[in-house]
């Protein structure tokens, strides 16, 4: 089955089994801030934006993204700077291990251009889906309040 995407700003078109999964198809092209946790979207740790909208890869089949527009975190460094949602993370100290990490700033940055209105609460809504075993979310949360403030056209792609 053909299917053709944009992919972090480029055209790509892959030829993909029955059944594959996005999350299978991205990690087999080396993006691994994709992490394949437990497949059955429950951890968000596979967490991409398509259209904007953050979902769980592992619950996508490859046959549903034609046409569609998906970016990783990778499209969100040059391997020069960081993005300013990835700052905040840094600054907090948001991060341990980071499995989720990348999950959680691809969330907020999907709450962040739904411009509906910002606060505590859709934060904590937004990151419902992307479970940490190792933060008590408390700084994670804290990071993704910080970057709810900065404005969007220095938050990054998507506006
Ligand atoms: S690996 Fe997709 S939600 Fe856990
Ligand atoms: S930082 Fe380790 S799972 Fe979240």
């Amino acid at each position: 089955m053909k299917v053709q995407f944009e992919l972090n700003g480029r055209l790509v078109q892959t030829e993909s089994a029955p059944g594959s999964t996005l999350m299978e198809v991205l990690r087999s092209r080396e993006l691994y801030s994709i992490k394949h946790g437990c497949d059955h979207g429950e951890c968000g740790a596979c967490t991409v934006l398509i259209d904007s909208k953050s979902v769980n890869a592992c619950l996508i089949l490859m046959h549903t993204v034609d046409g569609r527009k998906i970016e990783t975190l990778e499209n969100f460094s040059d391997h020069k700077s960081m993005h300013p949602i990835q700052k905040e993370f840094l600054h907090e100290g948001a991060a341990q291990c980071g499995y989720c990490t990348p999950g959680m700033i691809l969330s907020v940055e999907a709450l962040k251009r739904e411009r509906v209105e910002l606060d505590d609460f859709a934060l904590r809504d937004a990151l419902n889906g992307n479970l940490c075993r190792c933060t008590g979310y408390v700084k994670p949360v804290q990071a993704g309040l910080n970057a709810l403030k900065i404005p969007q056209d220095k938050g990054g792609g998507g506006s």
